[in-house]
C-alpha cells in the first residue's frame, strides 16, 4: 500500500497514485496508478459508503488525467459535476447523450440475456442473426429482428435443414419477449448514429472526463442494464488497441450493481465476462465492480480484482455470517487488525482497503476513513444538468449536429460548429450558475436603500405641498 506522510489535495497533480483516505493513525492510503488496470472491487451493505467511495475514486482518477465511466444508478452521482468535468449519457436520450447500437452488433449472447431467453430460444435467436448475416440483411433495430423472425417462420423447413432445428414456439417466445423489451424502452438502444467507444476516452485541461450513464430508468429493467454495461465493456475490449501495462490506465470503468449482470447468468456469459475482464487489462482499462457482497461476483472474476475496498457488512443470518468470514479471508492479514470484527463494526465511510504493492502483491489490509469527495454528495439540479449537456454542442455526433443545424437555420439561429472532440470543463460552467443567487441577494441592500430614498422624497414633496 502506498503511504504518503501527507494527503495531497485534489488540486495538486498526483503523478503516481490516487488517494483513498487515511488510517486511524493518520497515514494516507492510496492506489498506485500503474496497478489501477489490475481491476478492483467495492463492496458493503446498503448505505455504508460504496457510491461515495466510487465518487472519490472517480474524482481522483480524473485529477490524475484518467477518464472514467460509471453508471449513475440512483441518480446520486451527478454531484461529481460540481468539481470535475462530466459528460452525461442516457440510453433514452433524455438526460444525456444517447448510446445506440444495432441488433447485429449487440450479438446473440447479450441479446438473449436482454430478451430473457432460455438456451433453446437463445439458439433460435443465434440462427436468426446468422441467417440475416448470410443473407446480407443488416438488422438495425428490434423491428428488423421481428421481420427476420417472421421470415424465418415462413421458411422454417428450409432454415432447419441449413442451420439446425428451429421451433415455432421458440420464435413465438422471442417475438413476445421483444414486446416486453420494447415496453421497457429497450428499442431506444438500437438505431443510428452508432456509439463510438472512443467518446469515453476524453480529457479536459489535463483532467479525465467522468462519463456518467444516467441509469435510474434503466434499472427498472435490471437485465437490460446489466447487459448494456457489459456490452460497453466488450466494446472497449474489441475496439481498443493492445497497450500492455501503462503508467496509468486509459480508462477506469466502474460496474455498479454488478450482481445484476451475474445473477442467474448462463455459464457461457459468465465465461465471457471472465475472459473480457482478464484481457481488457492489457488494453489499459481498469474495471471496478461495485456490489453489496464479494459473494455476488463469480470466483473466476473475483480472483482478478486486485484492489479491494470493503465497507461494513451486516450479519444477521448464518448465510450473512459466512459471507463476513469469506470477505475477511479475502484480505492479506494485518496483525494490527481483526478483520472479521472490523467489517461488522465500521461506520459509514469507513472501509477495509487493500491495493496492489509495487511488486503486484496485495498489501496487508488497512482500516481507512475514506476521504470525502471534492464534489457535492447527491444529485445536481435538472437545470444544471441541462446546462452541462447544452455546453457540449461541439461533441454532438455528426448526424445529430446536422439535424440540429437544420432546426437552428430554420429559426435563424447560429449553427453549431463541427465536432472538435473537445469537452468543456463542467465545474467552470456550474460555478457562475451557482453564484447567481448570491449575486441576486447582493442587490438587496441597494434595493432597500432605493425604496427608502423614494419614500423620503415622496414624503418631503407631500409636506411641501401641504405647507
Ligand atoms: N467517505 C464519506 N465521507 C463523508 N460522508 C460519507 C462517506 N461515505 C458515505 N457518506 C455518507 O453516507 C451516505 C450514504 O453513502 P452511499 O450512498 O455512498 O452508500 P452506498 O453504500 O452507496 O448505499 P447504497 O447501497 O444504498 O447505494 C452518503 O450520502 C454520505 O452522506
Ligand atoms: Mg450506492
Amino acid at each position: 500500500m502506498t503511504a504518503h506522510s501527507e494527503l495531497p489535495s485534489l488540486a495538486t497533480e498526483i503523478a503516481d497514485a490516487v488517494d483513498i483516505g487515511v488510517t486511524a493513525s493518520g497515514e494516507a492510503v492510496a492506489l498506485p496508478l500503474r496497478f489501477a488496470n489490475r481491476h478492483g472491487l467495492i463492496t458493503g451493505a446498503t448505505g455504508t459508503g460504496k457510491s461515495t467511495s466510487l465518487q472519490r475514486l472517480a474524482e481522483e482518477f480524473s485529477a490524475a488525467g484518467v477518464p472514467v465511466f460509471a453508471a449513475d444508478v440512483k441518480g446520486d452521482l451527478s454531484g461529481i459535476a460540481t468539481a470535475t468535468p462530466v459528460k452525461f449519457w442516457d440510453v433514452f436520450g433524455a438526460k444525456g447523450y444517447p448510446i445506440k447500437t444495432s441488433v447485429q452488433e449487440m450479438g446473440a449472447v447479450l441479446l438473449s440475456r436482454m430478451l430473457n431467453l432460455n438456451e433453446t430460444q437463445a439458439g433460435t435467436l443465434a440462427i436468426a442473426l446468422k441467417k440475416a448475416e448470410d443473407d446480407q440483411n443488416y438488422l438495425l433495430g428490434l423491428d428488423d429482428l421481428r421481420w427476420a423472425l417472421v421470415e424465418m417462420q415462413d421458411k422454417r423447413e428450409e432454415v432447419c435443414q441449413k442451420y439446425g432445428n428451429v421451433t415455432a414456439s421458440s420464435i413465438a417466445t422471442i417475438q413476445r419477449n421483444i414486446l416486453t423489451l420494447e415496453a421497457q424502452g429497450g428499442e431506444k438502444l438500437f438505431g443510428e448514429p452508432p456509439f463510438d467507444i472512443t467518446g469515453l476516452l476524453q480529457t479536459v485541461d489535463g483532467r479525465g472526463t467522468v462519463n456518467l450513464l444516467h441509469a435510474d430508468q434503466l434499472m427498472e429493467a435490471p437485465k437490460l442494464y446489466g447487459v448494456l454495461i457489459y456490452w460497453l465493456l466488450t466494446e472497449l475490449f474489441r475496439k481498443l488497441p493492445e497497450v500492455g501495462d501503462l503508467d496509468k490506465p486509459k480508462l477506469v470503468f466502474f460496474f455498479d450493481e454488478a450482481h445484476l449482470l451475474f445473477r442467474d447468468a448462463p455459464k457461457h456469459l459468465l465465461e465471457s465476462v471472465e475472459r473480457v475482464v482478464r484481457l481488457v487489462r492489457s488494453k489499459g482499462v481498469g474495471v471496478y465492480f461495485v456490489t453489496q457482497s464479494p459473494a455476488d461476483v463469480p470466483d473466476g472474476v473475483l480472483a482478478q480484482l486486485g484492489n479491494r475496498i470493503q465497507h461494513a457488512l451486516r450479519a444477521y443470518t448464518p448465510k450473512e455470517q459466512r459471507f463476513v468470514k469469506a470477505a475477511a479471508r479475502a484480505f492479506r492479514p494485518n496483525p494490527a487488525i481483526d478483520v472479521e470484527k472490523a467489517v461488522l463494526e465500521m461506520g459509514v465511510g469507513e472501509a477495509l482497503v487493500s491495493t496492489l504493492l509495487a511488486d503486484g502483491v496485495p498489501s496487508p489490509v488497512e482500516r481507512v476513513k475514506v476521504a470525502k469527495p471534492a464534489g457535492q454528495l447527491g444529485p445536481i439540479s435538472d437545470l444544471e444538468r441541462e446546462i452541462i449537456n447544452g455546453v457540449l454542442p461541439a461533441e454532438l455526433p455528426d448526424q445529430a449536429r446536422q439535424f440540429e443545424n437544420r432546426q437552428r437555420a430554420a429559426r435563424g439561429l447560429d449553427t453549431v460548429p463541427a465536432a472538435t472532440g473537445e469537452a468543456v470543463s463542467m465545474d467552470k460552467v456550474l460555478a457562475p450558475l451557482r453564484g447567481a443567487p448570491t449575486a441576486r441577494w447582493s442587490m438587496l441592500p441597494r434595493l432597500v436603500f432605493g425604496v427608502i430614498c423614494l419614500v423620503a422624497s415622496a414624503g418631503m414633496l407631500w409636506q411641501a405641498g401641504v405647507s
